[in-house]
């Protein structure tokens, strides 16, 4: 069971965010219609610094109405609706979600954003573009449950709309430590966050544990109130790996062909078996952009 509740919502931004090349990433399928970004190259190296500000491409964009699965609090959700894309949310935590209106209403936002799960998905509308960042995919429990979720996705895109799902890859040459970031270490929690503000410091240790196949987080949050420790609780994540060739297989049985790959949210698209060579180290993620036919 993932855990996206309680002080995890609460304190989710302060942890954890979302990168440039990330959110400049997936604006980019907000932006073009195009399968694959290679014929959008921008000139220089970021999408970012290309479409930064141009009103026109926003406008243009008028037609791709996208839903972003697994929004949360919003990171990436809110930073496209105030630019004027036309984006809506879905998640199954209301505690992520009151975050995220909280935050979008503070901003004179108003986005949309449905509670329900990404694998039972009842939407009022169909949409062009379906992304799905985080790899939050890959906290379906088991094959049946990520099953259900692509048929969601396929079932909520218009004919010839594009599905973008962000992958960690289940490689077999993937060591255990190459799963590590520099703040976890193997078999003991380690001090992964601190903040202070004002009376309350907020103390976050984390424990993770990979495989080839899962990779799970135990965060215990600590918090003290003038020195004495107020509330301590722990939230587990667990993201588990599915190969590409299963998802491929998914993809193609609800109707997805996969179109493109990516690596590492670069702009230059691979072959999925290039795409699986390259990323042998690190902890590398994988796009695939599929379409509904
Ligand atoms: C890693 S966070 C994503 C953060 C988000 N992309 C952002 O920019 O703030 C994962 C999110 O997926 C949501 N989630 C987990 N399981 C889900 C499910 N079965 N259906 C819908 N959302 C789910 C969690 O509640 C959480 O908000």
């Amino acid at each position: 069971m993932n855990e996206f509740s309680g002080l995890m919502a609460t304190y989710y931004d302060e942890l954890f965010g979302t990168s440039d090349t990330e959110y400049a990433f997936y604006r980019s399928f907000l932006i073009t219609d195009d399968l694959s970004l290679s014929k959008k190259k921008p000139p220089r190296d970021s999408y970012l610094d290309t479409f930064s500000g141009n009103k026109s491409l926003v406008e243009s964009a008028g037609s791709i109405r996208a839903l972003e699965i697994g929004s949360g609090t919003g990171q990436l959700l809110i930073k496209y609706v105030r630019e004027g894309f036309a984006v809506d949310g879905v998640d199954n935590s209301q505690a992520m979600i009151n975050e995220c209106i909280t935050k979008a209403e503070s901003d004179g936002l108003d986005v949309t954003v449905y509670q329900q799960s990404m694998d039972a998905l009842d939407l009022p509308q169909r949409y062009h573009t379906i992304y799905v960042p985080s790899c939050v995919i890959q906290l379906a429990s088991d094959e049946a449950e990520l099953r259900r979720i692509i048929h969601s996705i396929s079932r909520h895109l218009v004919p010839g709309g594009r599905a973008v799902i962000s992958l960690f890859m289940p490689l077999p040459d993937h060591t255990e430590e190459s799963f590590y970031d520099k703040d976890c270490s193997k078999g003991k929690s380690d001090l992964f966050h601190v903040s202070v503000n004002g009376d309350r410091t907020l103390e976050v240790y984390c424990t993770r544990r990979t495989s080839h196949e899962d990779a799970s987080s135990t965060y215990r949050f600590d918090v003290y109130q003038a020195g004495v420790l107020a509330t301590q609780k722990s939230y587990n994540l667990r993201w588990q790996m599915y190969s590409l060739k299963l998802i491929s297989k998914m993809l193609i049985d609800e109707s997805l062909v996969a179109h493109t790959w990516y690596k590492d949210y670069q702009q230059e698209p691979l072959t999925l078996e290039a795409c699986s060579s390259s990323l042998d180290k690190g902890n590398p993620v994988c796009v695939v952009v599929a379409k509904k036919v």
